[in-house]
């Protein structure tokens, strides 16, 4: 029976770069939460899609040489293309281009201005005349690069929506609703943010020409946020599947999530979103991959080199979701080895063998062996309630306790030898021995099925069964249900064994070839070009370079002297994350601690952490350093807010 709808989506990604394993990365776990759900008896829809409008997108069109509609479509359509090669079920994929998606748009800026919730204002800010946008991370006198001028202050007419007025109704929302923003740590993040108060927002532009037009007044259009949330709606418009069960995003656009888009659907009066999860950052090389920083690795040459369930299954076992997590080719193949073809893949080709062999193919009749029963049906339940929170590493380690416990079981029953005597006894214990291990089998591979479908489906057929995998439910997946005498199918490695040199090297020759494909697609330079050492051009950085520091603004919470170190303050410094940052930083001759408190200070927050005196210091602070003289903190003449980051 239909346990009712559930609806689920991804960011939908921006088209200014190619895809990467982080976009991967959230569309294969919300795969995998639709997959778990339609275990559970839901009508799963997922959506996913394309964010096509703005300047940057306009200016890439522009560069080389295409119109912004047909540039749009190329790289919407690599995504599209990304996600078929990745063997992934999408439901549905909408674009912020999509006509619909404009009606859907303007019905939402209707409703919040009929309920008075937006208003015309202006807007001033720093203009790019060449490229007729605001930059909005230049600071006045910056030098435009297109003119060679300063660029012009220039003050527009915007709608605005009053943010303003939603603090309090949201902070309610939260309170009434403690599961909406997960995990944990996000949800305070958005509390202490809400709770300093919210600024109303520009949601349209004149100066734009890349996006939506408002309707009744064409000389603007909507402005990123307005427009990409309601693709959320717009890719089930008439279908009676809103509000979204589920937002599954990364964590760096959640207060575009979990603030903004509340406050859009409050202000129009329509129902809200049941749960927005944040995960974490995947990086590469201790660094968030991402393309600025072109550190970036794709999926499809993994997939090529060890097929879809095998990075899969890494992303969703490796990283606690949630949590950052890194990605490492060494780490890939090990994982694999060791969990999939020693664990799972040899299961599967002990059990099935052992059946043919001593059987016949048929699975003999017994009640199998109490204590693995129990282990399986733990296993499921605890399974089944990880995956409910979407902690998929957890229900995989529960699932893999299954695998070593008939591991063992079968060592300690030696089929192989019960096998050779033929007695009453034995050929009973035989029987006992080879249903548990297929029943565990069984048990297993449904279980672990949304995570590797394409393998849990091979091992499935192999084990006779003729309606696949995925039609099972989680009601099924108790001791005792595989039938006696079912024949199973043709029997195949599912996870060979890998060699961890010729495979890594073989995926990193794909990963080039993939590179240059994307770079050539999207007309950028591939980035090995960019990659050069910084000294090889004389000295200067690319602004690339630059932009892998991360300066942020932090306010003093707490400040101690180092015992031992005359020079060094234990510092605790808020930059906006939900714990501030302990930093130990040289500066104690030239102030004391209770000068810095409540001082708002300059950070690198994404230098690696170091232990200093015992203590581990998250960051460091910006000082100009003096020739033989104190170090001195930079200061902000305007006010600034904390977490706001210098570039
Ligand atoms: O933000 N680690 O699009 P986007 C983990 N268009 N996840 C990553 C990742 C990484 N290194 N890199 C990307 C946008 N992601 C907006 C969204 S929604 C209405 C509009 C994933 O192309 C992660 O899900 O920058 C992140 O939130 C998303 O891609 C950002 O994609
Ligand atoms: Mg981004």
């Amino acid at each position: 029976m239909s346990q009712g709808k559930y609806y689920l989506t991804t960011p939908i990604y921006y088209v200014n770069a190619a895809p990467h394993i982080g976009h991967a990365y959230t569309t294969i776990a919300a795969e995998t939460i639709a997959r778990f759900k339609r275990m559970q008896g839901y009508d799963v829809v997922l959506t996913t899609g394309t964010d096509e409008h703005g300047t940057k997108v306009e200016r890439a069109a522009r560069a080389q040489g295409k119109a912004p509609e047909e540039y749009v479509t190329l790289i919407s359509n690599e995504f599209r293309s990304q996600w078929q090669k990745l063997d992934l079920q999408i439901d549905r994929f909408e674009r912020t281009t999509s006509a619909k998606h404009a009606q859907v748009v303007n019905k939402l800026f209707q409703a919040c201005k009929a309920n008075g919730y937006i208003y015309k204002g202006t807007y001033t800010g720093l203009y790019a005349v060449v490229s007729e946008s605001f930059v909005n991370d230049a600071k006045p006198g910056d030098i435009d690069p297109e003119t060679g001028k300063p660029y012009e202050e220039l003050t527009e007419e915007n709608y605005f929506f009053k943010l303003s007025e939603f603090a309090d109704r949201l902070l309610a929302f939260y309170d009434e609703n403690p599961d909406f923003i997960q995990p944990a740590i996000r949800r305070n993040e958005v509390l202490a943010f809400v709770r300093q108060g919210l600024d109303d927002l520009s949601i349209t532009r004149t100066s734009l020409k890349w996006g939506i037009p408002v309707e009744e007044n064409r000389s603007h259009v909507f402005y990123v946020w307005f427009d990409a949330l309601n693709t959320y709606m717009s890719a089930v418009e008439g279908e009676g599947l809103w509000p979204a069960d589920l937002h599954l995003i990364g964590k760096e656009i959640l207060r575009f999530h979990c603030v903004f888009w509340p406050a859009f659907l409050m202000a129009a009066g329509w129902p809200l979103p049941k749960k927005v999860f944040a995960h974490g950052w995947l990086l590469f090389e201790n660094d968030k991959m991402s393309k600025s920083r072109g550190n970036i690795v794709r999926p499809t040459p993994i997939v090529e080199a060890m097929g879809v369930d095998a990075l899969r299954y890494f992303l969703l076992r490796e990283i606690v979701f949630g949590q950052d997590g890194s990605f490492s080719f060494d780490a890939l193949v090990g994982r694999y080895n060791s969990d999939l073809a020693n664990g799972l893949g040899n299961l599967a080709s002990r059990t099935l063998n052992m059946i043919q062999q001593y059987r016949n193919g048929a699975i003999p009749g017994s009640e199998g062996t109490e204590d693995i029963a129990q282990v399986a049906n733990k296993a499921a339940m605890a399974a089944i309630a990880a995956y409910e929170a979407f902690n998929f590493s957890q229900a995989l380690e529960q699932i893999w306790t299954i695998i070593s416990a008939v591991d063992k079981y079968i060592v300690e029953r030696a089929p192989w030898k019960l096998a050779k005597d033929q007695s009453g006894h034995s050929q009973q214990l035989l029987d006992t021995t080879l249903y548990t291990a297929a029943e565990a089998l069984r048990i297993t591979c449904a279980l672990v099925s949304p995570v590797v479908p394409h393998s849990a489906e091979a091992i499935w057929r192999q084990m006779g069964f003729k309606e696949p995998v995925s039609q099972v439910k989680s009601e099924d997946l108790v001791w005792g249900r595989l039938q006696l005498g079912q024949k199973i199918g043709e029997i195949a490695p599912v996870f060979p064994r890998l060699d961890a040199k010729p495979t890594i090297q073989k995926m990193q020759e794909l990963e080039e070839v993939e590179r240059n494909r994307q770079a050539a697609l999207i007309g950028q330079k591939p980035a090995a070009d960019s990659a050069k050492p910084a000294e090889a051009r004389d000295g200067h950085i690319e602004i690339d370079d630059f932009g892998k520091v991360d300066l942020r603004v932090g306010e003093v919470k707490h400040a101690e002297p180092v015992k031992g170190a005359e020079k060094l303050l234990h510092l605790k410094v808020d930059i906006g994350e939900a714990e501030p940052r302990t930093i130990v930083a040289g500066i104690a001759l030239a102030y004391k601690p209770e000068q810095l408190l409540g001082r708002k200070v300059v950070i690198v927050a994404n230098l690696a952490p170091r232990k200093l005196r015992g203590i581990t210091s998250q960051g460091m602070i910006v000082a100009a350093s003096l020739e033989g003289g104190a170090p001195v903190l930079p200061t902000f003449i305007e006010d600034v807010p904390v977490g706001a980051r210098l570039k």
